[in-house]
């Protein structure tokens, strides 16, 4: 199997364009398309008899799983424990047999995330992986596996791994709120119907927004500091969308809750200080505006992704405005995935740094 760039400069780019392939390939692992309905069969964890989740993971895989996190808990009224791997494996969480663990982690090696694992099977409790390598450690020590199907991924700054993991966490915050009974069967065929739609529209997207991006990540390569806002499932995609930019790009990020505005970070707002303001057009849509104005009104200068609802109902002045089509919000994180992962790749590619192989970093973390 020869892995190469194809036409692509660095393998990030390429697997930031495989998305709505292997997303597409990884959902059809977990959803009837024909039936419009989740495959109850796909997971062999009881969630019907359980009363909470632990989950855990490292780096990507863990914001992923916040994300996850607010999935189960709306849609399977599931209650979900979640912790880094570094900390989850020391904190002696007392655990129930009422309880299952899921760990993330697109190699299945990381030593963090493994050691997670093991505390919580050595408690008895049955065992999830949501993994990208089938072969891996974490996949063998788990009792059933939900593979990412995301082909191997090059680049050390997780992209398509990211998408393919929200993806299986989607389709498994279904499946438990339908053995929980806590989705009706019109709110998952229309959650379907969007998944459904999620890979035409990320191409879409993609021809949209690139050039955009491009001159946006320009400006961009030129400051020290940039924030990152969301609320709800935005806020793990605010923290992930800093750890990309942070990682390959060496630029200073920090991921915030909008909400947190005022209990700190309002105090580094500048012209000096982009701020990148994550926010579909969604229940939290009003919240978030109000939080740009006090950006807005310190002299902030805003970068707004939103949707064609969002834009045309604001008009504040932003440094660019980034729309998006109105999708669910089980669908929002995965394709505003998209142009988060392009204004870390761009601007990276403007600093003229070593992309697929960030200084410092590697690709798996088998030490502890
Ligand atoms: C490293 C990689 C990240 C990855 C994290 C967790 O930090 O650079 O891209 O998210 O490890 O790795 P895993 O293989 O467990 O998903």
């Amino acid at each position: 199997y020869v892995v190469d760039k194809g036409n692509h400069r660095h393998f990030m780019e390429k697997e930031i364009y495989e998305q709505p392939e292997v997303v597409s390939h990884t959902l059809s692992h977990y959803i009837d398309f024909a039936e419009g309905r989740v495959k109850l069969d796909s997971s062999q964890i009881d969630f019907a008899n359980l009363d909470r989740l632990a989950m855990s993971a490292c780096g990507t895989a863990y914001y992923a799983g916040l994300i996850g996190k607010y999935w189960f808990e709306r849609f399977a009224r599931l209650p979900v424990e979640i912790d880094v791997a570094s900390e989850f494996r020391y904190r002696e969480i007392p655990l129930s047999g009422k309880m299952a663990a899921l760990f993330i982690s697109q190699s299945g090696e990381t030593a963090d995330t493994l050691a997670s694992l093991r505390y919580c099977r050595d408690n008895g409790l049955t065992i999830g992986a949501v993994v990208n390598v089938r072969e891996s450690t974490i996949a063998r020590e788990s009792n059933a596996v939900f593979p990412t199907l995301a082909g191997p991924e090059i680049g050390v700054a997780s992209t398509k791994a990211f998408t393919c993991q929200l993806s299986v966490l989607a389709a498994l915050a279904m499946i438990a709120g339908r053995a929980r009974g806590t989705l009706s069967s019109e709110d998952e065929a229309a959650m379907v119907q969007a998944l459904v739609e999620l890979p035409r529209l990320s191409n879409e997207v993609f021809h949209a927004v690139q050039p955009q991006i491009e001159m946006l990540s320009r400006e961009l390569s030129r400051f020290k500091d940039v924030l990152y806002l969301g609320r709800g499932t935005s806020f793990p995609l605010a923290l992930e969308g800093a750890l990309k930019l942070k990682e390959i790009s060496y630029i200073h990020a920090e991921g915030y809750a909008a909400g947190e505005l005022k209990h700190g970070p309002i105090a580094l707002i500048d012209e000096n200080m982009p701020v990148i303001v994550i926010a579909p057009h969604d229940r939290h849509f009003e919240k978030t505006v109000s939080n740009m104005q006090e950006v807005a009104a310190r002299g902030g200068q805003i970068i707004l992704i939103t949707d064609e609802k969002g834009a045309a109902a604001t008009t504040l002045e932003t440094m660019a405005t980034i729309v998006l089509p109105v999708v669910d919000e089980i669908v929002a994180p995965i394709l505003y995935a998209l142009p988060v992962q392009l204004i870390a790749y761009h601007t990276a590619v403007f600093m003229g740094t070593d992309v697929d192989q960030p200084r410092n970093l590697a690709k798996s973390v088998t030490v502890e």
